[in-house]
């Protein structure tokens, strides 16, 4: 197996090559100056394994595209393709929630197997069972990073002053798994979402029991809107907020808005090209290493 970066790749690649002991190339690339991606591999790969690691944040249009212009070229090549996408976009539009809509996931999906992928690999995917239906054949692996938040925040915080917050009941998963590995109850808050303008309200009466410490757990943080109404209600009431989410877009001023609802502190994942001061990111790259052996992905 050999470690291929597209551009995208926010420098996991190169550290889980190196992680596992495998060969290491990256796509070269330019713009055409009407715009087009141009992609090469520096050497030509011919019925191998290859990881290919890319990351559709920002920007996720050109993203996509260069995704489908390398599967194009590796399964020409006849390689057995395993693609890592540390933040897939489009993940959020899984369904027709107003008739006349595309699923945009489920076209993005069904493009890159149509093209020869072998494997998905994902960290955190915001549906993994519209993923793995979409997928059909293909394999699919949805690597959950609620023990490397775990560590992070029980190194730091005391089990007894923790609550877990769901800011949704699609996250409801996430929160009850993290609140387990951390020993302590959560709290599932339920949200609606205008699906013409984007705004969101909250039923938040459940969150008059926590106090001290609230963990909000959520898979992405776009516009800081889903978290930062929960915030501003829990510090207001005393509580301290701390974020663990995986993917940070930090659209806009995303991160100033949690910062003024009270959020006292943010945990990431450096799944995207994004970095923001003030954030700690986690290290998850021997813990994807990790989980790739243990998949057989790679030996
Ligand atoms: C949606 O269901 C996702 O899980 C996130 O809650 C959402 O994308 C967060 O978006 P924003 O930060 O713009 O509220």
């Amino acid at each position: 197996v050999r470690v291929v970066s597209l551009p995208g790749d926010p420098g996991i690649g190169p550290r889980l090559a190196d992680l596992l002991g495998l060969e290491y190339i990256q796509f070269l690339h330019k713009k055409f100056p009407d715009g087009e991606i141009y992609l090469r591999l520096p050497k030509v790969i011919e019925n191998e394994g290859v990881l290919l690691v890319q990351s559709m944040y920002p920007n996720q249009n050109d993203h996509t595209v260069e995704l489908l212009l390398a599967l194009e070229l590796l399964s020409r090549y006849r390689n057995n393709i395993t693609l890592l996408i540390t933040y897939l976009a489009y993940a959020r539009q899984d369904k027709e929630f107003l008739a006349g809509e595309p699923v945009s996931l489920r076209s993005l999906v069904k493009a890159l197997s149509s093209l020869g992928l072998g494997t998905l690999v994902t960290i955190d995917a915001h549906s993994p069972l519209a993923l793995r239906e979409f997928l059909g054949t293909s394999r699919y692996i949805n690597i959950v990073p609620d023990e490397v938040f775990a560590e992070a925040i029980s190194r730091r915080y005391r089990r007894e002053e923790l609550t877990v917050i769901a800011p949704d009941q699609g996250a409801e998963k996430r929160a009850a798994s993290l609140a387990e590995l951390l020993g302590c109850r959560y709290v599932v808050v339920k949200k609606a979402r205008d699906r013409i303008t984007g705004n969101v309200t909250h039923v938040l009466d459940p969150l008059d029991s926590v106090s001290g410490i609230a963990v909000v757990v959520d898979d992405i943080v776009s516009t800081g809107g889903t978290i930062a109404g929960i915030a501003s209600y829990l510090s207001s009431r005393g509580v301290r907020v701390v974020v663990a989410a995986s993917h940070a877009l930090f659209v806009g001023d995303a991160y100033d808005k949690l910062a003024r609802s009270g959020v006292v502190e943010i945990y990431a994942l450096p799944t995207t090209g994004v970095t923001v001061s003030g954030v700690t990111y986690l290290d998850m790259v021997p813990y994807i290493a990790r989980k790739l052996r243990e998949e057989k992905v790679v030996e």
